[in-house]
């Protein structure tokens, strides 16, 4: 068996491989409350053969939404409506299931991104107000966020918990926080979005401190024995960002916290990131964050090739691989990594015709598979 088939213990769920749907948002709830395209968007996921299938970015609050038809994890009605989705995705599917949590804050309140991904600097054209730990915008022509002050972080801790006593509710195998890509968490860790002159900015201690109350009062809420998460930024690819030493340490910190792993991401801090984007390239970061934190490491980032994702695992850089684009493209990614590692990979009963066992077409579809 290939080390990418290799089944994988996270506290107490058992994945049956290291393959990994990363968190998408899909813009397509209305008021938060996910829809039929949910159903549709997870149900095709769900049959991709990956190990663990992560539900997009959902705002703990409403404001905490990148756009406002983002998912969200605040209301009963979100709740309801991300019932009727699991429940279609669970009639068909034993895909272990987790959500990610997030607070967009600063980047809140930005249009879709098929609509240009502006903001919406005012309620007229359909945008709130944002927070953030400085009053300082993303970029020019953005909304200048109201800095959090002790009260309102104390709410926002607080729509954490509630949020994962939701997804308790909802039966998640796993919760991951957002604390990637210039989001609240994010932008409490880079220096580039925290200006602040009190015990939550300034050094690596005071700008992970809020990120930390996050992640404690979440393992708090939520059992020790369901897989807890945060993805961090391994750098924000901008001079003054985070660098990678800084997230080892904050990693070291959730692991003494009881977070069973991160995923390494990078970048959405400022406009001026130089991303060198190429296939693995953020694959180091996850192995550095891993050998200096001996934290479980989820590596994201133009990972494709099924050999090359298998040598992220044998080489021990990280333990789980999370792909977005890859099985957006190409929702059978997992069965075909499966035919050139030579591992068995069981496919749902309605759709065992195509495998190339029963269908010598597949020679003819998969060439490169069969080359
Ligand atoms: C449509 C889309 C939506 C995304 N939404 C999220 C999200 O909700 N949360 C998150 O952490 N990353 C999000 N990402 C980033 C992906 O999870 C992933 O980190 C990134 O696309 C790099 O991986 P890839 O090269 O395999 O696509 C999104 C990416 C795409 C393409």
């Amino acid at each position: 068996m290939s080390a990418l088939f290799s089944p994988y213990q996270l506290a107490g769920l058992t994945l049956e491989n290291r393959i990994v749907v990363s968190p998408m948002c899909q813009y397509s709830a209305i008021d938060g409350s996910a829809t039929d395209w949910h159903i549709m968007h997870l149900g095709q996921m769900a049959l991709s053969g990956a190990g663990l299938l992560i539900l997009e970015a959902a705002g703990v609050e409403a404001r905490g939404r990148i756009t406002p038809s983002c998912l969200g994890l605040y209301s009963d009605d979100n709740e309801r409506a991300l019932e009727r989705v699991l429940n279609a995705v669970r009639s068909h599917s034993r895909t272990k299931l987790g959500i990610q949590l997030a607070h967009a804050g600063r980047k809140a309140s930005t249009d879709l991104p098929w609509r240009g991904n502006k903001p919406l600097t005012n309620s007229a054209a359909g945008g709130w107000e944002t927070v953030a730990p400085s009053a300082v915008p993303f970029a020019e022509g953005w909304t200048v966020p109201k800095p959090l002050d002790r009260a309102e972080m104390d709410k926002i801790v607080a729509a954490f918990v509630k949020a994962t006593q939701r997804a308790l509710r909802l039966g998640f195998d796993l919760i991951e926080m957002h604390g990637a890509h210039g989001y609240l968490m994010s932008e409490f860790l880079s220096p580039i979005a925290n200006h602040r002159t009190d015990e939550y900015g300034g050094s690596l201690e005071n700008r992970m401190r809020f990120p930390l109350e996050i992640a404690r009062a979440v393992r708090q809420a939520w059992p020790r024995e369901r897989a807890l998460g945060v993805r961090l930024n391994g750098t924000d690819f901008t001079p003054g960002g985070i660098v990678v030493e800084e997230t080892a340490i904050v990693a070291a910190a959730l692991k003494s916290h009881g977070i069973d792993y991160v995923c390494v991401s990078g970048g959405g801090n400022s406009l001026k990131q130089e991303i060198p984007v190429k296939a693995h390239y953020q694959v180091p970061f996850a192995a550095e964050v891993k050998r200096r934190s001996g934290i479980t490491t989820m590596a994201v980032g133009m990972i494709a090739a099924p050999k090359a994702a298998d040598g992220i695992i044998t080489s021990g850089e990280a333990d789980l691989v999370a792909l977005a684009r890859g099985l957006l493209d190409n929702p059978r990614w997992a069965w075909h990594a499966a035919e050139v590692l030579g591992d068995e990979l069981k496919v749902v009963v309605q759709y065992e015709r195509a495998r190339p066992k029963l269908w010598p077409g597949a020679k003819l579809v998969r060439p490169a598979l069969h080359a």
